[in-house]
């Protein structure tokens, strides 16, 4: 890696898909309205002053009242979503309403810092027992960057078009990151494998003492997916098991359980104790439609049995499960291999000559013992903020969401920072927040954000005798997201071309589709960095 620069602009902590948006408009590179939007008030306020860096808080006022816009993404990730994708909800490959241009006056110099082995963030790394393989929720149009497209990318290594309705694989969607730096010509500004710590706050800027560098702007793009939540302490003798003759133990209810199961050598020994609350906390699994997400589908279904029988083993003809035109059902035999426990709960661990040997309750009161060769204790993934001095923690986290009583000290989830992130994700003097960290953990929800940092910055960079009164750009206040309410009205005249050859049937699947991610998304909690067991 080449050496640091001594003084720099801004620095940017992390390389995930923020920072790499965040450093694609510090190149230089600015949004402009090319017009086109259904939306006749935003298209009237931005066909008059198109530059997106110089937008104000009136373009966005509408989306509040408005069916739709719903109401989860920051408003200004709303606008730059539904300008990007406009109809996304209705209609495939929607041309985007932005354009890219280059202005190198406006270039700020800059550095991203991650510690993720290559640009990617949260993608390049795989902290639970998943398989690279397993699709991503997101559809690929939704984890495009700007310029240089996953379809672009699709096109460019393997020589032919990206089919519609492509749910990559988590290692293609890193692949994709990867190779972005240096397709948009921004590879000078991203750091791998590095980790920042000892940021402070100086009298004109910010010092970071890991790398001895001063910057005037400071960008938090850390995430908040960084940091497991740690085990108990009575399952810390199992943490580093590694024998795959006894059972596999997993806890967890979310996600990333399911994708540790999907992952699991079929003919293993599967026991999973998750949390079964249909009621006040649903399984983020709930919401995954067979057609669109049969392999989560699956793994609902078998908790769902597993509940309703309490805990004994599933029979094993179940009429939950339509085997026949689901894969994902017949890849193992559930009856034998997979074991769910709700709301059972681990009361001991016992080493027995080196075997270890868990004491479990069920939630019917029967206590059984189990040997168990593996933990995979997934109950949920946080940020931290502990590469900030202590002063400057402090200021950041003025004022935030205290933590919920079941989140361990010190780490961070998408709720933490969200109230000051809808107020201002200027969320310190000089010190900015985007993508997950600031609460919108979808990928499409992040170009917003760094087009809000990145019009602040530029203003002072470009004037720095200015003392960056923020005058007409306060920050996005509420929040909306693009609605997939299928009712909405068809748009005019973006994309009028394509319009004629949509085959109808298509549209519809696009719809669910884009419904079901939404809505997947959603009810998963995943956005807020998944749930715990309490
Ligand atoms: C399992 C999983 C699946 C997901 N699937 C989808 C999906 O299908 N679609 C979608 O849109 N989103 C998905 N997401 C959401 C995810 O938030 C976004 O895809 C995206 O990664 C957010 O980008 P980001 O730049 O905010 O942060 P991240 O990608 O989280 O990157 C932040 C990086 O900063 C690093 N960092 C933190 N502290 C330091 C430090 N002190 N020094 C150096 N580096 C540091 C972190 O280690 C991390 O690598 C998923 C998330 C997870 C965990
Ligand atoms: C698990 O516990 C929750 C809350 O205590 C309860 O509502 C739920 O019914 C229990 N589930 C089962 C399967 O017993």
């Amino acid at each position: 890696m080449a050496t640091l620069p001594p003084y720099v602009d801004t620095v940017i902590v992390g390389n995930g898909p923020s920072a790499l948006i965040l450093s694609y408009i510090l190149h230089g590179h600015i949004p402009y309205y090319r017009g086109g939007h259904h939306d006749a008030i935003l298209d009237t306020k931005l066909s008059a002053s198109p530059s997106l860096l110089d937008l104000t808080p009136d373009l966005y006022a509408h989306f509040q009242s408005s069916l739709r816009y719903s109401t989860q993404a920051l408003p200004i990730n709303t606008l730059l979503d539904t300008l990007i994708r406009p109809n996304a909800d209705t209609e495939i490959n929607p041309t985007s309403c932005i354009e890219w241009r280059s202005d190198p006056r406006k270039t700020t110099s800059h550095i991203a810092i991650g510690d993720a082995a290559q640009a990617g963030g949260q993608w390049a790394d795989n902290p639970v027992s998943a398989s690279w393989d397993i699709g991503t929720l997101s559809y690929a149009e939704m984890l495009s960057l700007p310029e240089y497209s996953y379809s672009d990318h699709y096109a460019e290594t393997r020589k032919v078009a990206m089919p519609d309705f492509i749910r990559p694989s988590r290692a293609e969607v890193a692949d994709y990151f990867k190779a972005y730096p240096a397709a948009v010509g921004i590879s000078d500004s991203i750091q791998t494998s590095t980790t920042v710590s000892g940021i402070s706050r100086t009298s004109n800027g910010f010092h970071i003492a890991s790398h001895g560098i001063s910057c005037k702007h400071l960008v938090l793009a850390s995430g908040i997916f960084g940091v497991n939540i740690p085990p108990p302490k009575l399952l810390a003798p199992l943490a580093g098991l590694k024998s795959a003759c006894e059972p596999l133990l997993i806890i967890g209810s979310g996600f990333s359980a399911a994708d540790v199961i999907l992952s699991t050598h079929p003919h293993r020994q599967i026991i999973h104790i998750f949390q079964w609350m249909p009621d006040q906390r649903p399984s983020p699994l709930r919401g995954c439609h067979p057609t669109a997400y049969p392999e989560y589908a699956t793994i609902y279904r078998q908790m769902k049995l597993a509940a309703l029988t309490c805990g004994k083993r599933a029979p094993s003809k179940s009429p939950l499960v339509r085997r026949k035109s689901n894969p994902f059902f017949n890849s193992r035999d559930w009856a034998t291999c997979y074991r769910g426990l709700p709301n059972a709960t681990i009361m001991d661990v016992t080493n027995d000559n080196g075997k270890y040997v868990a004491k479990i309750k069920l939630e019917s009161g029967e206590v059984f013992e189990t040997p168990i060769g593996h933990l995979e204790y997934v109950v949920g993934r946080r940020g931290s903020l502990k590469y900030l001095d202590q002063a400057l923690q402090d200021e950041v986290l003025e004022s935030s969401s205290p933590n919920s009583e079941a989140d361990p000290a010190g780490l961070i989830s998408a709720h933490t920072l969200r109230t000051k992130a809808e107020s201002d994700l200027e969320v310190a003097p000089k010190i900015f927040i985007i993508g997950s960290l600031a609460g919108d953990s979808l990928v499409r929800h992040a170009v917003g954000g760094c087009v809000y940092a990145a019009s602040q910055i530029m203003d002072t960079a470009s004037s720095p005798t200015s003392c960056s009164s923020k005058t007409g750009t306060t920050t996005p206040v509420g929040a909306t997201s693009p609605t997939l309410k299928t009712g909405s009205p068809l748009r005019a005249n973006c994309n009028a071309h394509q319009d004629l050859h949509l085959d109808r049937r298509k549209l519809k699947r696009s719809v669910d589709i884009a419904t079901a991610e939404n809505k997947v998304w959603s009810e998963s909690g995943w956005w807020g960095g998944g749930w715990r067991m309490p």
